[in-house]
């Protein structure tokens, strides 16, 4: 089986490395020399863990994480995300306080408004940081980030976390620095779509998490990486007492940490992917080499997409551009199918904007024009 050099800019499921992909798929088949596959292989083995533990190393020595946070391997992808983070950390929160807190959201596109919509059907009070209604964008429903002047935190004592999204995949919109929240409260980030692709200080989060399937693997783990002291809780029948839902044990963060990310059947294979994965980072020269590459390829297209406004229109402002997933629109009837076609003809495919909100998107993965891979 073979495969010829890609060129696909999808915004996740993304490439992954030719040398990723040729060692997975080998590892699939026969891991170590044990006679199967990792697909095969008791995720409580003694190779399932050895795959468990090097990669959160690999994570911990490429983003630097410090001893006051933990790496775990949780399910349920980003959306799973999305409601794990109100029950185990409005737990959290409960087990210093004794109170149900309010949680804070800033809804600068589509996910990061399905994540505080979530948090609202879990029976949460759900305060807007910023109100995207609010921001009169010429019909579009996202593409700013209003200043900080603007953005209404709840009272910091009565607050459970801040909930953001790093980078917002569908609408290309993206904080170029980590927002100030009030001191005391608990940053949550979703990094799904730029994990891995800049240097973070990890120190000021609460807790990061994402799918895999993006930049740091494949679909089948969600990475987490959580502050420590945020793994407490309350017993059960406490947090119904406060009207707090009490998390199912497969997605309850204590649970998983105690078991080592393998309290259910984990995708051990996911997980060696993901490794592999670190193993090319960290080989490549880690963090800040995939930042200047994910910069120098965002500012090209964005100077491409300037120099001719007749032509390409950007709907995001320029002070919250992604780096990751650069959107715009083509002026004239049909040109964005047209351009989309005759891109394909040159073997450039997957930048169909997302179906919610059309137009073009070329998601900026570190992994483009992967190798041929020329013999599995
Ligand atoms: C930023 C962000 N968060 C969350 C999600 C949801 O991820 P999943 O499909 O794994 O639930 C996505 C998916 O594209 C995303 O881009």
């Amino acid at each position: 089986m073979a495969r010829d050099q890609v060129h696909y800019f999808g915004a996740g499921p993304a490439l992954l490395p030719s040398e990723v992909i040729e060692q997975a798929a080998s590892d699939f088949v026969c891991y170590k020399d044990n006679g199967i596959g990792l697909g095969e292989i008791s995720h409580r083995s003694g190779d399932a863990t050895a795959v468990i533990n090097d990669a959160k190393s690999k994570i911990i020595k490429l983003l630097e994480i410090p001893d006051t946070h933990e790496v775990f391997f949780g399910q349920g992808g980003g959306s799973g995300g999305f409601a794990a983070v109100v029950m185990n950390l409005s737990a959290a929160y409960a087990a210093r306080t004794h109170k149900k807190g309010k949680v804070d959201y800033f809804v600068t596109g589509s996910w990061s408004s399905k994540a505080a919509n979530e948090a609202k059907r879990l029976g949460l009070e759900v305060n807007l940081v910023l109100d995207p209604k609010l921001v009169p964008r010429g019909g579009k429903k996202f593409g700013a980030i209003p200043p900080k002047s603007t953005w209404k935190f709840s009272d910091p004592k009565e607050t459970a976390y801040v909930y953001y999204c790093d980078n917002e995949t569908v609408d290309g919109v993206e904080f170029q620095t980590i927002p100030d929240v009030p001191e005391g409260v608990e940053l949550v980030a979703d990094m799904s779509s730029n994990f891995l692709s800049k240097q973070i200080d990890v120190s000021r989060f609460g807790l990061i998490f994402g799918g895999a399937q993006k930049n740091i693997g494949i679909a089948g783990v969600s990475l987490y990486i959580i502050k420590k002291s945020l793994l407490t809780s309350l017993p059960p029948a406490e947090l119904i007492q406060l009207g707090i839902p009490v998390v199912p044990t497969f997605l309850d963060f204590q649970e998983i940490v105690k078991n080592n990310s393998a309290y259910n059947t984990v995708s051990i294979f996911a997980v060696r992917v993901v490794e592999l994965n670190m193993d090319y980072l960290l080989a490549k020269g880690g963090l800040k080499v995939q930042e200047a590459q994910s910069d120098r390829k965002a500012e090209k297209l964005y100077e491409a997409i300037d120099k001719y406004p007749q032509l390409f229109k950007s709907p995001v402002e320029k002070d919250c551009r992604s780096r990751m997933n650069i959107v715009f629109n083509i002026v004239g009837d049909g040109a964005e199918e047209q351009f989309v076609k005759q891109a394909s003809a040159k073997g450039l495919t997957g930048i169909k904007g997302h179906r919610s909100v059309g137009g073009i998107r070329i998601s900026n993965c570190k992994y483009k024009s992967a190798r041929p891979i020329a013999k599995l």
